[in-house]
């Protein structure tokens, strides 16, 4: 709740002026039947066609006040819940930015698009309901007591019985609707998660020709939606009329007692009217809050929803650096006892007790069978995760004191399952550095062996790609990837199985160009093929989360068993 005080703040006046302005709707409200009564005893009785004037003209000037309240109060309602979502959908993301991987492997990417849409939504639609109702319902159902008993305290007697049977049903209403609106918003995750996934890998789908088992998937999200939305709205549908009918039998009731005091003169006609009317407002009123209690009750499934992606702390963070303002300018890494899990309380390590280290400027190999843990052991340097035991030191000094920022631009990684983004390749590119030169990208690019096929397409540089770069082919995508890399000029680069969708022979020239770029620049490259980091200057060799050899290729060729199965397995299959 007090989270939430802070996107009330800078909206105050919204948030103030749009309850006060619906007061002056209220007043109208209650005001009115009484006039309406007054009109009908003494203008319409006396046949006093001045007073009808008077007393219609003032009522007249009444209901344009209220119109003003109540558009105002419309108004600021919206404006205050439209920004207070706003705000809150911001930091909600901004959040999500600052997640660790870990973090991101906590959540479901759907689950998280329905955190930031409908659930935020859901809350928006609270903060405007109560705005609007918060003042209204309250002051219109005892405005209205209050009026139904100055008028005739005996006639009164009735709403005080039907009150309590109301405000019952909708209690009973509320029991029922509260469980379904919680599985609505689980089914609507679901929904979300079924389309998200059908949608980004619909090309895979239709090369296993999946399209039936999706569609399948689809439709059973889809109508368990249906049935939780029906089970929910049910309950909604029988409240209106359950009102309308209660309403019906209180009027049926007043006027039938009323009638029979008019008749024996204890009470004028035009009361019984107006005591319809507030008696009409009593039941509105409840109705009302009935609302904002069932929508409270899907807002408050919304916000802990919410609350528990604005809680969930990036396990990586930089506020305990101890050199925030130092920049990476030694490309050496060295592994010190490192172990790490994915599931903390999984039994085996991906990696067990790793060491080892890189000097400044060295190519280093790392191969291993798919699974080994290369890919785990290379993200510890630019901190995408963090390891459970032991440290990671670049330049000599704990990744953990680098600011991440600093880290990130001093290491370039390119990843395994890398994307690129919609827009230009010239605009791709330039993530490595914004204010790159065309001269620049191009050299780079050509370094990446990307220039040569860049420059067939007829927009060159300026060719669009499509979302996760889907118009060029996955050797293109891979050099374009290391070029963006490339263009940082890093201290470190690491290369995670990135030239396996690109041929022999384009691979060695790579390594040439990277080797003539940047001879500083520390080189880590990850790769099936032992033709890959054969030249390295060392090869490091895992085996189950474990390192089984480091050296050259000679040397390993010599000592280490795995890596002389790789190399035979290998040869095997050029040869046969
Ligand atoms: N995000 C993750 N969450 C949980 N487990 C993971 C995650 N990523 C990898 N693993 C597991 O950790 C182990 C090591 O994975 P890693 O990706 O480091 O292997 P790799 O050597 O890079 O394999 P490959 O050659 O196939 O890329 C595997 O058993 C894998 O299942
Ligand atoms: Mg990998």
């Amino acid at each position: 709740m007090k989270r939430y005080m802070k996107y009330v703040k800078p909206y105050k006046t919204a948030f103030i002026l749009g309850p006060l302005l619906m007061i002056v709707e209220i007043l109208g409200e209650v005001i009115m039947p009484k006039l309406m009564a007054l009109l009908i005893n003494n203008g319409i009785a006396n046949k006093d066609s001045g007073y009808i004037a008077a007393m219609g003209g003032s009522m007249i000037g009444i209901a344009f006040l209220m119109m003003i309240g109540g558009i105002g109060g419309a108004y600021f309602g919206a404006k205050a819940s439209i920004n207070f979502a706003a705000d809150l959908r911001n930091d909600t993301f901004k959040n999500v930015q600052k997640f660790s991987f870990a973090n991101i492997d906590n959540f479901s990417t759907g689950s998280l698009v329905t955190r930031l849409t409908n659930d935020i939504t859901q809350i928006q639609n609270l903060v405007n309901m109560c705005l609007r109702m918060m003042l209204r319902a309250p002051g219109m159902l005892i405005g209205a007591i209050i009026m139904a008993f100055v008028m005739n305290a005996r006639l009164a007697v009735i709403v005080l019985i039907v009150v309590p049977i109301i405000i019952t049903l909708i209690a009973i209403i509320i029991r029922l609707a509260f469980p379904r609106f919680q599985a609505l918003q689980d089914r609507v995750d679901k929904l979300n998660s079924a389309i998200r996934e059908a949608l980004t890998n619909v090309r895979v789908i239709k090369s296993f020709v999946r399209d039936d088992f999706e569609k399948a998937k689809f439709e059973e999200a889809n109508s368990e939606l249906k049935e939780s939305s029906m089970r929910a709205f049910k309950v909604m549908i029988t409240t209106s009329p359950l009102m309308g009918l209660m309403m019906n039998i209180t009027t049926m009731a007043v006027v039938w007692y009323g009638g029979k005091q008019i008749l024996v003169g204890d009470m004028p006609v035009g009361d019984l009217t107006a005591f319809t009317s507030y008696v009409a407002q009593i039941l509105i009123s409840l109705v009302m809050s009935s609302f904002v209690i069932l929508q409270s009750s899907r807002a408050i499934a919304s916000a802990r929803r919410i609350n528990e992606v604005l809680d969930c702390e990036s396990d990586i963070n930089d506020e305990h650096a101890a050199f925030p303002d130092k920049l990476v300018d030694s490309g050496s890494v060295e592994f010190k006892n490192v172990t790490f899990r994915y599931y903390k309380e999984s039994t085996e390590p991906v990696l067990d007790h790793v060491s080892f280290k890189i000097e400044s400027g060295e190519t280093v190999g790392i191969i291993g069978s798919t699974g080994s843990g290369k890919t785990t052991l290379v993200s510890f340097i630019p901190r995408l995760y963090d390891t459970d035991e032991g440290e990671v030191l670049v330049g000599g000094i704990n990744v953990k004191d680098y600011s991440l920022k600093h880290l990130r631009d001093g290491v370039s990684m390119v990843l395994q399952k890398n994307v690129l983004f919609s827009g230009s390749i010239e605009e791709n590119l330039k993530w490595g550095k914004e204010d790159a030169t065309l001269e620049e990208i191009r050299s780079v690019a050509d370094m990446a062996q990307a220039d040569g096929f860049v420059s067939e397409f007829a927009e060159k540089y300026e060719t669009e790609l499509g979302q996760g770069g889907v118009n060029v082919s996955g050797g293109q995508k891979q050099r374009l990837c290391i070029a963006r890399a490339m263009l940082k000029k890093p201290k470190i680069l690491i290369l995670d199985d990135s030239t396996s969708a690109v041929d022999t022979a384009t691979e060695a020239r790579i390594r040439e160009s990277l080797k003539s770029y940047c001879p500083d620049t520390t080189k880590i490259i990850i790769a099936q093929r032992i033709s890959s980091v054969i030249e390295a200057d060392k090869i490091v060799v895992l085996d189950d989360g474990k390192v089984v050899g480091i050296g050259t290729h000679d040397e390993l060729m010599k000592s280490t068993e795995a890596y002389q199965e790789i190399y035979y397995s290998q040869m095997d299959k050029e040869v046969g």
